[in-house]
């Protein structure tokens, strides 16, 4: 089985595995308890949001845990909006490249009387800083741009967005969801209110994530009920999950340039491999060729359709995805390929390869046989 689908969901590391073991077998308590026990998983909690905070350069009061990505999205952008309409500005600018969990709730805020716009990508899928300035309007109150794109793998001029919004008075998101396993955040340096981060996309368990909030971002909490998170986010905290991102983060933050160096190569011995073994023309690459992540690599094979492809993939033992949401059975086109304006030709024949923990040259190099076996098969029978 060759795993090429880490933008997905990635493995859990065995060190992250073992300090989740450890807490869900110790005692237990509820970090909100007076005893001891609760004392303790209290301590766990500080030790884990201290160290995160560390790893990020920011304050541990800024951070916030949730569920995962979707919530701190969630959370970011609704509780932005709701706060900041008390200030007259019901107007938020997001991006045709976002993640469904910020587009839909950026369609969901529009429905409730919210303006929003949504600004075109390029042809790689980067926002022009120069929309944006367009975009602005005396009303707008929030921008959510994402910093890596889960699709395609482009990055976004997060620094130069950050402070034209600054600029502005503007509250700034960022979904930072896929960038965080190879992007070194200082949160206090970079023009940035809200961050979302989650758990799974870097070793760590799934149903976990963060949202960092600096101070003094206006924000309300959308769950209700218990003081937990300075009232920003009620409900008891998931004190194994936590400590398990704690130390894939301290993982990822001690391994990351390498780790990063590593990935490129992975994915520089993808493409080449395939090209290798392919007709070149034949292979559309997709995204931004140097503003990227590392570990994504979103490929059209031209003549040959998306779904038959993921369906051959599987039967030969390779995960890999369309990056698209799958409606009723069948395969929704791609959202961001589409916002890229890419023609047909490579939108029905897009696939994303993610690559990550477990993933050798070795690995790759059997992989990229089958795949161009697969591609070659479906070719000639065509
Ligand atoms: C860019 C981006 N944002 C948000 C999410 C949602 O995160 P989670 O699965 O933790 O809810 C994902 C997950 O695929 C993502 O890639």
């Amino acid at each position: 089985m060759y795993y090429l689908d880490h933008a997905a969901t990635t493995p859990m590391h065995p060190e992250v595995a073992a300090v989740m073991l450890e807490v869900m077998q110790g005692p237990g308590g509820n970090p909100s308890s007076m005893h001891a026990f609760g004392r303790a998983a209290k301590q766990l909690l500080s030790r884990s949001r201290d160290g995160m905070a560390a790893a990020l350069h920011c304050r541990p009061n800024e951070l916030v845990f949730t569920s995962g990505g979707t919530e701190s999205d969630n959370l970011a952008i609704i509780g932005a909006a709701r706060a900041l309409r008390h200030e007259g500005k019901n107007h938020i600018i997001t991006s045709a490249a976002e993640h469904h969990a910020v587009l839909h709730t950026c369609e969901w805020l529009s429905k409730q009387g919210y303006e929003v716009t949504v600004l075109p990508v390029d042809a790689t899928g980067r926002v022009s800083p120069e929309d944006v300035r367009n975009a602005i309007t005396s009303r707008t109150g929030l921008m959510t741009i994402m910093h890596g794109n889960n699709e395609v793998g482009t990055m976004q001029p997060i620094q130069e967005l950050g402070e034209i919004a600054r600029a502005h008075g503007i509250t700034f998101h960022v979904d930072a969801v896929q960038s965080l396993g190879s992007f070194p955040y200082d949160l206090h340096d970079l023009p940035v209110d809200l961050v979302s981060f989650s758990a799974h996309k870097i070793n760590g368990p799934a149903g976990v994530g963060l949202l960092y909030i600096k101070q003094g971002t206006p924000i309300e909490p959308l769950a209700l009920g218990g003081s937990q998170e300075r009232k920003r986010r009620a409900g008891t905290e998931n004190v194994a999950g936590i400590a398990g991102f704690a130390r894939a983060l301290d993982l990822c933050v001690s391994n990351r340039s390498s780790r990063r160096q590593e990935l490129d190569v992975l994915r520089e011995v993808w493409i080449e491999q395939l090209t290798a073994r392919l007709d070149k023309d034949a292979i559309m690459v997709n995204g931004h060729g140097e503003e990227r992540l590392p570990h994504i690599a979103n490929l059209s094979f031209l003549g040959v359709d998306t779904e038959t492809m993921l369906m051959n993939l599987d039967l030969s033992g390779i995960a890999a995805s369309s990056g698209s949401a799958c409606t009723s059975g069948s395969l929704e086109r791609s959202h961001v390929l589409r916002a890229m304006k890419l023609p047909d030709e490579h939108l029905n024949t897009a696939i994303r390869f993610s690559f990550g923990l477990g993933n050798t040259r070795e690995q790759l190099d059997e992989a990229a046989q089958i795949v161009a076996t697969i591609v070659q098969r479906i070719r000639n029978n065509s």
